[in-house]
């Protein structure tokens, strides 16, 4: 028996030619790469949840209902009344349960977004079998309606996905564009609003779920300051919540996770300062960066910012070498020619960034 053949006769071909997400090593960098919350809790709360963590019954499966979880998700984050939520591990999960859950397997089945956009969009519809369409944006990163609308009527996608705001471009779409989308769809397909950087953004489609049958809106808890955690949320019209929950992996969120963001969210106000803070800091970050010269800087309702730099390589190159870890999205998209994406970090880590930002565009406008 050969392990090669035995891979070529049961992976599907498309998985094995992929490669798996890339996650680079951070030990002894700045990290300043995937939009983590920098702040922990306060150490009191951080004892007081190890010894609420001491006492989670580890033996057991979970509660299947997740009924506390659930209430104090509703209550604190703004779900519109008769609304339930569905749980992720992550909402990378609440992504792959969505794409799963449309991908039909006698027809051919769409998933649409903006790009460029959250990868994990297009790897999910890839996984589940669903063809995946983007649509560019503008070159100032703006929505092209008319280019969304046109693919919507061509290739009447299930499942159309907007990061509100997008990553990794930072900027909010405009509400009336999202709008215009929503009607298209009707009741051919729905829209996946992702509203992972709602804490930096501060606008939601949330409360406007009972105005759209077809809408879905889906949060995350990761860049609110708990992203080890894994626990994002949707919500959508009951009905519709209803057949994703079929697809959802029974007890998908652990007992820790589950206790931890019950913990977490008795004591939300403490991650809404630190968002508080951060939105601060993104205003100061922003303002210095568009100081130096050769840098442009995309407006952000997000916790990054999107620059453009004269040699992104070169610069980013620079930026490894001072221990500053930031993503080079040069090769992502041609829209994104020269641009890197900053993490908002604390004010001491924002500060070194800068110093590094600045040796590193002397160096490379030396070159
Ligand atoms: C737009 C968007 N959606 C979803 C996620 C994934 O969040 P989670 O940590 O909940 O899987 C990210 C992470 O960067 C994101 O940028």
């Amino acid at each position: 028996m050969s392990l090669e053949s035995l891979i070529a006769n049961t992976i599907r071909p498309d998985v094995r030619s992929d490669k798996s997400y890339h996650v680079p090593d951070a030990s002894g960098f700045v990290k300043l790469d995937a939009m983590e919350n920098p702040y922990q809790l306060p150490a009191e709360l951080r004892r007081e949840l190890g010894s609420r963590l001491a006492d989670v019954a580890l033996n057991r499966y979970p509660a299947a209902s997740y009924g506390p979880l659930k209430e104090r998700i509703r209550a604190k984050l703004g779900i519109p009344a008769g609304y339930d939520v569905l749980l992720g591990n992550g909402s990378d999960e609440l992504i792959a349960i969505m794409a799963a859950t449309c991908a039909w397997q006698d027809r051919r089945a769409v998933l649409l977004a903006p790009v460029p956009a959250f990868v994990m969009f297009q790897r999910s519809a890839q996984v589940a079998g669903m063809d995946f369409v983007g649509v560019p944006l503008k070159a100032d990163l703006t929505l092209d309606l008319p280019a969304m609308l046109a693919a919507i009527a061509e290739h009447k996608p299930a499942l159309v996905f907007l990061a509100y705001p997008n990553n990794p471009t930072g900027n909010l779409f405009d509400s009336a564009d999202i709008e215009a989308i929503l009607r298209a769809q009707g009741d051919h397909g729905l829209v996946v609003v992702d509203e992972a950087y709602e804490p930096f953004a501060q606008q939601s489609f949330m409360p406007r779920l009972p105005e759209f049958d077809n809408l879905i809106v889906m949060r995350t808890l990761s860049k609110l300051g708990l992203a080890g955690i894994r626990l994002g949320y949707m919500s959508a019209a009951p009905a519709l919540l209803a057949q994703f929950e079929k697809v959802r992996p029974p007890y998908n969120i652990n007992v820790m996770t589950q206790a931890a963001a019950e913990f977490a969210l008795d004591h939300v106000d403490v991650l809404n300062e630190q968002a508080r803070l951060l939105r601060e800091q993104r205003t100061l970050l922003s303002e210095a960066l568009a100081a130096l010269p050769g840098v442009q800087v995309f407006p952000s309702a997000a916790n990054f910012i999107l620059v453009r730099v004269p040699d992104a390589d070169a610069v980013h190159a620079g930026l490894l070498s001072r221990k500053i870890l930031i993503k080079n999205l040069s090769k992502m998209h041609s829209v994104l020619t020269n641009c890197l994406r900053i993490t908002v970090s604390t004010p001491e880590e924002n500060a070194a960034f800068l110093a590094a930002l600045e040796s590193s565009l002397t160096a490379s406008l030396a070159d």
